[in-house]
Formats: C-alpha cells, structure tokens, sequence
C-alpha cells in the first residue's frame, strides 16, 4: 500500500529514529510500502521517517535506467561502517523537498551494514550513486536533510518555497 510523503518542514523530518528491536511482519509490510511508495514517487530512496515511521529502516534501487536490473534494498538499522577519504558531489533531490536540487560532497563509497527483513546482518561496499543515496537515506534516520549540507540562505529559501508550496496544497 502506497503511503503519503512528509514535505519538509514536518518536525517528523527532524527527529532521531529508533534502532528497530523486533523483526516482525510489521516490518516486513512497512518495507514492502516503502518500496512500493518510492517506486510510486518516482524515487530512488526512502526512509522511514518520510511516512511518518520513526524507524531505523530505509530502502533504495539506484538502478534507474529501464535496461538495469531492478535491484530492490531494504536496510534495517543500517550504519556506515567505513567510507573513503576521497569524496564526490552529486546534485542530490529529495522525496520530502519536490522539485529543489542542489550539489551535496559526501565520501564516494561507503561500506555499509544492516539487517535484511529476515534478521541477517548483510554488509556491502557502495559507489557512484548508490553511495549517495545510502548516505542520504541514513541521515534521514538522524533527522538530517540534504538541505542541511546547503549553506544557511540557500536552505532558508529552499525551506521559505516548501512552505509556501504546502499552504498552496492546503488550500487546495
Ligand atoms: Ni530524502
């Protein structure tokens, strides 16, 4: 079942999420809503917190082109385990922030570990995109947004068009 996208600002967007404790049904139906949420969007990536779920869980499939092999994953209590020195930009864009881009450094690959829905701990070494993406769905976890990165005026009218954006869509 799709489920409704959080627009920055939300407080939710802002809050620490919980390591997840139990890996129950729940949990599995929560991921497969996420997936189908992002897919919906489009997206590449989703966290927990962006419906409102104030989980330690996200998924992504940076495999974009139609040519690519779908590569769904879904990471429960995901960290970064290691991540290089040497660093790359990408113009990143976010499902809770429609339609605002902005270039984002971060380290360009990542070694990450985290649960499957089954309760094994995986771990994974990422690039290009995928390191990008991982990176930015887990600060989502930590209540931190892309925009975070942005130097303070560049945020402020980003987040001053977000508003506006959202009393447009309450009025209907
Ligand atoms: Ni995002």
């Amino acid at each position: 079942m799709k489920r409704p996208i959080l627009l920055h600002p939300d407080p939710r967007l802002k809050k620490v999420c919980a390591p997840v404790a139990d890996l129950s049904d729940d949990l599995r139906l929560l991921a497969r809503d996420m997936l189908e949420t992002m897919y919906d969007a489009p997206g590449i990536g989703l966290a927990a917190p962006q419906i409102g779920v104030l989980d330690r869980v996200i998924v992504l499939d940076c495999a974009k082109s139609d040519k690519d092999t779908p590569r769904p994953l879904v990471m429960v209590n995901p960290q970064i385990v290691a991540a290089s020195d040497h660093a790359s930009t990408y113009e990143e864009g976010c499902l809770s922030i429609p339609d605002q881009f902005a270039d984002v450094t971060r380290p360009a690959e990542v070694s990450v570990r985290w649960l499957d829905t089954d309760g094994r701990e995986q771990q994974e070494d990422f690039g290009g995109l995928w390191a990008t993406c991982v990176q930015h769905e887990i600060d989502h976890l930590d209540g931190k947004l892309f925009i975070d990165y942005l130097k303070p005026l560049r945020r402020q009218m980003i987040t001053r068009r977000m508003q506006k954006l959202k009393r447009e869509m309450a009025r209907g």
